[in-house]
């Protein structure tokens, strides 16, 4: 029988990790089993796929890296060009990982096929955002938040899928807020002037460990990576928890229900489209490939199963606006596991009045909050962000505006080729919440504070110190 388009009938289909009716996850873990075996200098080990992402042997790091076969990698590894190669706080974020997943894809794929498997393994999806989907039944939002079960549990690896479990993960149930998807739906621009207030991220060059986070990267993508911790918790042993790459695969999901919304589209600037980055197919050769051949996943000869969120149901916001800030925290503090909420200075009257007549016109406009050089060490949990003008209203559901998560955190922190060491940085829009404070009958601007509550204890070794909090106000 002859069709018309031969190879679209091969395309692969991502599955929800949670509706896998066959073996995929019995053979990811005897994939990962063997491709731990290899040597940390063969481009198809695992750890040398981890060392894509981030290598690094200061003692947090090197508490995994010592386990890799092989270990320590030759320097001619090390300095060759493959490793340390991820793409965070840029518009490369979402392309490099595509990129990243499809040769891993593969590369598990072969290993499972040399081994006597199936010859079409494909990567699965942990679609936590479900428990955002109020059309689905009670359990399965709650299941969604859950590290699949193969995964093991804090009581240690599943038997039948040891290799899936890796040590000192925080959290296996992921806090609902961490999960969020509509901060990144809702954006209309995969980038803008602003960086930070789109879906995508700011224009950036090649950028391990850039400043300009665009939202899907910010939430789930962070907030996750930080809720899981251990491993996880950090850019340079990330890639080694088998649940990365599911963690990633719904991230690039995200990405492809976003663009299928009426009018999105993904950036068009050359400097974007033809950039280009190298990884090592199945076989171990290196190859190359540019930002424009991943803009879909069709692409690269995949879909995923239709998963919330979808497509019809979001509501389009207004591309990021100009904006002023209105007020801003006096100095930079420490957040530590209590902090008690803090002034913002505001823009003395008259000139805030100007500033902030536009923003009240409709309901339209919208209230940003900067959280800027946010610089420090150690793997910390999410933060919780909190907006009030009363007193006692400590982390309550209706002053929460959003969280943010610490991912990558020393590596922002400290000056090197990849980073100016300036620190993390957060936008997140409170529009919602402080239009409903702006309700109260004791709302008061001159009184703005706002608070940073950890989601957990942090560790002994955590420390954050933030720069500038700032709010600001949309203008015409
Ligand atoms: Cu490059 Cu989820 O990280």
């Amino acid at each position: 029988m002859q069709h018309a388009n031969p190879w679209r009938d091969n395309m692969k289909t991502r599955q929800n990790v949670y509706k896998l009716q066959d073996d995929t996850l019995a053979w990811y873990s005897r994939a990962v089993e063997e491709m731990k075996a290899r040597d940390i200098n063969d481009p198809t080990s695992w750890w040398y796929q981890g060392a894509v992402h981030g290598y690094a042997t200061y003692p947090s790091a090197l508490k995994y890296w010592q386990d890799a076969t092989g270990y320590p990698p030759s320097p001619q590894t090390v300095n060759s060009g493959f490793w340390n190669r991820c793409q965070h706080g840029t518009w490369y974020f979402l392309p490099w990982h595509r990129m990243y997943l499809f040769y891993f894809e593969q590369i598990v794929a072969k290993t499972i096929s040399d081994i006597g498997g199936p010859s079409d393994w494909t990567l699965p999806y942990w679609n936590y955002c479900e428990a955002f989907d109020t059309s689905a039944p009670q359990s399965e939002q709650k299941q969604a938040l859950q590290i699949p079960p193969e995964f093991g549990s804090s009581q240690g690896p599943n038997a039948d899928f040891a290799a899936l479990w890796i040590k000192d993960r925080r959290n296996y149930l992921l806090n609902m807020r961490n999960v969020n998807p509509w901060p990144a739906m809702n954006e209309t621009e995969f980038t803008n002037s602003s960086g930070d207030l789109s879906f995508g991220g700011g224009v950036t060059g090649f950028a391990h460990s850039g400043s300009q986070t665009g939202q899907l990267e910010s939430l789930p993508h962070n907030v996750v990576h930080t809720d899981i911790n251990g491993a996880m918790g950090n850019p340079d042993t990330a890639a080694l928890d088998p649940i990365f790459w599911l963690h990633h695969a719904n991230i690039d999901r995200v990405w492809q229900v976003w663009l299928a919304q009426a009018g999105r589209h993904n950036p068009d600037a050359a400097a974007w489209e033809n950039f280009r980055f190298k990884f090592h197919n199945a076989n171990g050769q290196p190859v190359e490939m540019a930002v424009k051949d991943v803009g879909t996943t069709e692409q690269l000869g995949y879909v995923y199963s239709p998963a919330f969120p979808l497509a019809s149901k979001v509501q389009a916001r207004r591309a990021a606006p100009a904006m002023d800030v209105v007020g801003a925290t006096a100095a930079s503090f420490a957040v530590g596991d209590h902090m008690s909420p803090m002034n913002l200075t505001m823009v003395p009257q008259p000139a805030r009045s100007a500033r902030l007549k536009a923003a009240r016109g409709s309901e339209e406009k919208r209230t940003i909050l900067r959280i800027n050089n946010v610089k420090g060490k150690g793997a910390a949990s999410p933060i919780d962000l909190f907006i009030t003008n009363r007193d006692n209203e400590e982390g309550n559901e209706e002053n929460f505006v959003g969280c943010i998560g610490l991912f990558g955190l020393e590596n922002a922190s400290t000056p090197s080729v990849e980073s100016d060491g300036s620190g993390l940085n957060f936008a997140i829009d409170i529009s919602d919440t402080i239009n409903k404070l702006r309700q109260r009958d004791d709302w008061d601007e001159e009184k703005i504070r706002i608070q940073l509550i950890p989601q957990s204890k942090q560790d002994k070794d955590v420390e954050i110190n933030v720069g500038r909090v700032s709010l600001h106000s949309e203008i015409d």
